[in-house]
């Protein structure tokens, strides 16, 4: 697997505002208290549960894993680099939310099917498993042609694993997190030459800039579009 480095670095994923609203989103799905146990799958920078964990002063630190060491890991959590599965097949803690945000896709199917098994055996009872990942129909992002045949088929492969998700879960509930993204076309332009999506990793140089002029041509310099994430939540 090519690693991600630049998912949330200077974009729409790190700001105040989008982080805020997440975090509403996720209160309105549990209740999140000084006790709570959190481990955060594919943590990136860590910077949601490190938000919850300075909100909430929770006395057992979030765990945060992720397979590559990012820079910057934000306070007030526990950092693991380490293979999730590897992590979830010897781990004895126990947690009260497992939180998978746009990394579940990141795993081969056979591998999501034990990833699942193993985390509803790690939830404390009424623990919650809590699984957010691109919305395969709505999403908006302004695209190029290859990115879009890229994202089509990654979308097709988000939707085989939200039929395993459900099949694993049996009783879950479905939410929506929508986020009205503005900002500009030179800044959106270089979250795609810096890879900002598992989709734009196998492209090459020449790929990106032939792709970035394209959405030159196609785009306003003020773009506006909708970031969409189905959430899918398992309560034990
Ligand atoms: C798209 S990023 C999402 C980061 C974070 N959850 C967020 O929403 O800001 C996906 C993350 O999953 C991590 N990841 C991919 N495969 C992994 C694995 N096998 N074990 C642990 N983490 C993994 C990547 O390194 C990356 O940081």
């Amino acid at each position: 697997m090519k690693n991600l480095k630049n998912w949330d670095k200077k974009t729409w994923l790190s700001s105040s505002e989008y982080l805020t609203n997440i975090i509403i989103f996720l209160e309105k799905k549990t209740k999140f208290s000084k006790e709570t146990k959190i481990l955060d799958i594919g943590c990136g920078r860590g910077k949601i549960i490190s938000i919850l964990s300075k909100k909430y002063e929770m006395k057992n630190l979030p765990l945060g894993i992720d397979i590559v060491d990012h820079k910057n890991i934000r306070k007030k959590i526990r950092f693991r680099k380490i293979n999730a599965l590897k992590y979830l097949e010897t781990t004895k803690e126990k947690f009260d939310i497992i939180f998978f945000k746009q990394s579940i896709h990141f795993f081969k199917l056979i591998e999501i099917k034990k990833i699942l098994k193993y985390s509803k055996k790690k939830l404390n009872s009424e623990g919650k498993i809590i699984i957010l990942t691109l919305h395969s129909k709505k999403n908006h992002w302004p695209l190029f042609k290859a990115f879009k045949l890229k994202l089509v088929e990654s979308l097709k492969k988000d939707e085989i694993i939200l039929k395993i998700i459900k099949f694993f879960f049996k009783k879950y509930k479905i939410n929506y997190f929508t986020f009205r993204v503005k900002i500009t076309r030179s800044l959106y332009i270089q979250m795609i030459k810096k890879r900002f999506t598992s989709c734009l990793l196998g492209f090459s140089l020449r790929e990106l800039t032939i792709g970035t002029k394209e959405i030159r041509g196609r785009y306003k310099k003020k773009l506006n579009f909708l970031d969409r994430l189905i959430c899918i939540t398992y309560k034990k």
